[in-house]
């Protein structure tokens, strides 16, 4: 048995306020919702305002360290490069690329590149050339607070074909990111992502989804961007979560390498693409932190 939280006493999200001047309203709310059959986060995944801000130190690195790929990246490098310029970019800034050592992946960036989906990993021996396209994912940790985000590089000029599905791509994130409003459920932002990808002829990749993130690199929820329509848990202010959907020029069959253990390439060699953002969700929409 718990006990029922008193309303003077102080609020469970350690703000410091009595509870009635906190989270009871969000509380009950959040009951009400669960109530009609919604499922809903654990609550000790919800950010405090003092978490948002440390979260959101971590995003700003991770923002700069993209924007230095973004500056830099051209053909002849090779993929290593950009790993070394992410490694020192996030140690300069006093911070930790979080995939190095992440579950045993050997470098500080997953660099994809036209067939591959996604966690390609950087080499020596793989050098960009004019009209490849590339994901360059990057992920920091800064004071101990998690941040993630991946943008797409057109490499020189690139096949027609292979642009418009870069750009329906960032446009896909853009349609998630407008249905991120708090009391709906998640399958929703999904569902428009899947529908966009669909109405250009592409297909969105089912197996692998985003999370929430913030204390960790990978919290709950996973989230799809293959969802049906009032599926999935409630989005509440203070939740956290990326929105990056895997988008394939053809189909959305995917197979993993086992001789590296990571990279992720589609089954017919056509191109896939992807963008991810992280975001907040507010009291009245949502705040994209990092992208
Ligand atoms: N950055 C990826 C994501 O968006 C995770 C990569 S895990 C790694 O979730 F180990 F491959 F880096
Ligand atoms: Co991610």
């Amino acid at each position: 048995m718990a006990l029922k939280i008193g309303r003077n006493d102080p609020c469970w999200c350690g703000s410091g306020k009595k509870y009635k001047k906190c989270h009871e309203n969000f509380d009950a709310k959040v009951e009400m919702y669960r109530q009609k059959g919604y499922a809903v986060l654990d609550r000790n995944l919800i950010k405090t305002p003092e978490q948002v801000e440390k979260i959101k130190e971590s995003c700003r690195i991770n923002v700069a360290v993209l924007d230095y790929v973004e500056n830099h990246i051209r053909a002849g490098i090779s993929t290593q490069e950009i790993d070394r310029w992410v490694h020192d970019e996030t140690v300069r800034r006093g911070a930790i690329p979080a995939p190095l050592d992440f579950e045993g992946y050997p470098k500080s960036v997953c660099t994809s590149v036209n067939q591959v989906v996604c966690h390609g990993i950087p080499s020596e021996d793989e050098i960009l050339k004019e009209g490849d396209i590339i994901n360059v994912d990057v992920s920091t940790i800064y004071h101990g607070y998690y941040s993630d985000s991946s943008r797409m590089f057109c490499i020189g000029q690139v096949s027609p074909e292979k642009k418009k599905l870069v750009e329906v791509t960032k446009e896909c994130v853009e349609i998630g990111i407008s249905k991120v409003r708090p009391w709906t459920p998640i399958g929703n932002m999904g569902h428009a992502v899947h529908e966009h990808a669909l109405a250009n002829g592409f297909s969105v990749v089912k197996e692998i989804g985003g999370h929430g993130i913030g204390l960790d690199f990978h919290e709950d929820p996973w989230v799809s961007y293959t969802s049906v329509e009032g599926s999935g848990v409630l989005m509440v202010p203070g939740m956290m979560f990326t929105i990056e959907p895997m988008v394939n020029m053809g189909s959305g069959e995917i197979w993993t390498d086992e001789t590296d253990g990571w990279t992720v390439r589609t089954a017919d060699g056509l191109p896939s693409a992807q963008w991810e953002v992280t975001v907040l969700v507010t009291e009245d929409g949502c705040d994209v932190i990092c992208w």
